[in-house]
């Protein structure tokens, strides 16, 4: 979760570092700090606890030198609180070399009473600080910085990106990543280092990739990557899309106000290039059919909003590529010692590509022979790189905790995805594809149109319900995961409690929970299309009015049949059932948004949550 940049070229490094360290803010992070080398040798640091603009204000007051080269940190506290003592940079080698990390050393401890022993002392309680230590003393072994980090991570345990810089090798930023994210942007006479690419998405949109065990020294001219042995290795080259732009408000009053504006983009950028002629082509799959062919299971692993985009994806996985889906929660599935094996096609969904608990997952689901598949929102990120395969939503970046876009986008790559297998496995004929992909190419406009014809009405009735305290969410079938994906937005944000519900499960005691005035939201199916299930929910709903609920229904345009029992009417445009999940969750985005706004609440850094949880 912490954000870090490294620099070195022409410029005065301490404005490129802090308005890098800005656009990683979403991170989550409880402390802030660079370092900064000068021409004539000297190192300067600065670091504050509390957020980027204590650090501004202390060296708009007290400047470093205009040192050219320098990294980055924000903090999201592991060991040892949010304090200045704790924040990085860390220094060692008699305060020549500073070190900033992000990730989690598992064997700290050890190995700080190994370095204690020689004699060493520390100022944090951080295992950051041991790391820097353990390196400040290679370093005084070899004089090269390279040659130190390689003695120093064949030593560490755990997950760590480490960038470093010394006193005496101005000009030079080594950096190493083992289970934890580091990208490199390619500039003209200058190089950059970054947690992920909005770290210098501003400077240049030419990036690399690191793999897993590698070390990156970059100077203003060159940037050499070798593995931990030494051994010099390729790096896969890539174009960031994203542009600073896209990665700023854009004058939304919150990033999540934007991203859930974008959610029709999302949803027909992530389509865009992979259907011709009505049918899907998806080019990262191209050559891969082995992948689906030779499976006889699909598991789907992710954590919170992607599980619940992986549980959507499960109807349309089944309907049309034919094969038993299960959905599991990262964090669980490699803990039950699944049956898996090389039949077994392990689909991972992330945003952020960095999650640790779904990376270690798909880790665990390669070492026990099966196939693995990432859905990612994040160019060259770890899970994707420890990936058989990928399928990439283009959401563009996703800077609020609360994920909105990349959530509808992950829906449309399972559904691509699920029409691809269907095809390969021989489950789907052309016709079937085509007519699938133009109710999926009709999406955009209809969440368009929600959008528009609802969001006021819904920031309306937010505002008016500013003092709830609980929430339920009802659905069945496919809106059954939106009720999850409903009540845990609201949580996040708001601070509200809600929980979402099969609606097939009231009667075995959540209408328990029911009581007059209780708000509930019901996904209500099309009439149409679902006329079993619609009965079926709009019995639901007559249950809980009967016990004085306050229904709040998102129905289709023109259902009637809710009317005489809801308070509240959400309409959605007409769509056939597996498509209704992309329309129906729009109104919860909005609703969850609107009433965190009404409380005063920030809905992009809501409390004790970091956009992306890389620590198990
Ligand atoms: C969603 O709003 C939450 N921020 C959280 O549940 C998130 O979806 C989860 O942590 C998974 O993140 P990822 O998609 O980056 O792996």
């Amino acid at each position: 979760m912490c954000g870090i940049i490294g620099y070195v070229g022409p410029r005065p490094s301490q404005d490129i570092l802090i308005s890098g360290l800005a656009r990683l803010e979403y991170r989550g992070y409880d402390s802030a700090g660079i370092a900064v080398i000068d021409g004539e040798g000297s190192l300067g640091t600065r670091k504050r606890a509390g957020k980027l603009q204590v650090l501004r204000d202390d060296l708009a007051a007290h400047p470093l030198t205009d040192g050219t080269t320098g990294i980055g940190h924000t903090r999201w506290a592991t060991h040892g609180g949010p304090t200045d003592a704790n924040a990085h940079p860390h220094l060692a080698d008699d305060d020549k070399l500073a070190v900033i990390h992000n990730g989690i050393i598992e064997n700290f401890s050890e190995l700080k009473s190994e370095l204690v022993a020689e004699g060493y002392t520390f100022r944090s309680e951080t295992d950051t600080e041991v790391a820097a230590v353990l390196l400040g003393r290679e370093y005084q072994a070899s004089g090269d910085l390279t040659q130190a980090f390689r003695a120093t991570v064949s030593r560490l345990e755990g997950a760590f990106t480490l960038l470093a810089l010394h006193r005496d090798q101005p000009g030079l930023v080594v950096g190493a990543r083992r289970n934890s994210p580091l990208v490199i942007g390619l500039g003209d006479g200058e190089n950059f280092l970054g947690s992920d690419v909005a770290a210098f998405v501003e400077h240049t949109r030419h990036a690399l990739a690191i793999g897993q065990d590698e070390i990156v020294a970059i100077t203003p001219q060159e940037v050499t990557v070798t593995d931990f042995s030494g051994a010099a290795v390729e790096v896969e080259p890539f174009e960031v899309v994203w542009d600073a732009a896209a990665a700023d408000k854009g004058g939304w009053s919150s990033f999540m106000a934007k991203e859930v504006s974008e959610e029709p983009e999302a949803v027909a950028n992530t389509i865009r290039g992979r259907v011709h002629d009505g049918l899907v082509q998806i080019p990262e799959l191209e050559g891969l059919d082995e992948l689906f062919t030779g499976i006889d299971r699909i598991i789907v692993i992710a954590c919170g909003t992607a599980a619940y985009a992986g549980m959507v994806g499960k109807y349309a996985l089944e309907q049309w590529a034919r094969v038993p889906v299960d959905v599991e929660l990262a964090h669980e599935f490699r803990y039950r010692d699944p049956v898996i094996g090389a039949r077994t096609l392990v689909v991972s969904i992330s945003q952020s590509g960095e999650t640790m608990d779904t990376l270690m997952a798909v880790k665990y689901a390669r070492e026990a022979g099966a196939k693995t598949l990432s859905i990612c929102n994040t160019q060259g990120a770890t899970i994707p790189r420890e990936s058989d395969a990928i399928v990439y939503t283009h959401a563009g970046p996703e800077v609020a905790v609360a994920s909105t876009k990349a959530f509808v986008a992950q829906i449309t790559a399972l559904y691509l995805l699920a029409l691809h297998v269907g095809r390969v496995r021989g489950a789907l004929t052309d016709d079937a594809i085509a007519e699938q992909v133009s109710q999926l190419e009709a999406v955009p406009e209809k969440i368009a149109r929600v959008l528009a014809s609802e969001q006021e009405h819904i920031e309306q009735f937010a505002h008016w319900m500013a003092d709830t305290r609980s929430v339920i969410f009802l659905g069945r079938h496919v809106g059954y995961p939106i009720a999850l994906e409903g009540a845990l937005k609201l949580k996040e944000i708001s601070y509200i409690h809600a929980e979402g519900f099969a609606a097939g499960e009231l009667k075995h005691g959540p209408i328990a929970l029911i009581e007059p005035g209780q708000p509930v939201f019901v996904m209500v199916p099309s009439p149409t299309s679902s006329p079993l299930l619609h009965a079926k929910v709009v019995s639901n709903i007559q249950e809980i009015r009967a016990r004085g609920a306050r229904i709040i229904a998102v129905a289709e345009e023109g259902d009637a049949a809710v009317l005489p029992f809801a308070d509240e009417v959400l309409r959605i445009p007409l769509a056939e059932p597996l498509f209704e999940p992309l329309l129906a969750v729009v109104p919860l985005h909005v609703f969850a948004m609107g009433l965190a706004t009404a409380k005063g609440l920030d809905v992009d850094q809501p409390r004790n949550l970091a956009k992306s949880v890389t620590v198990e």
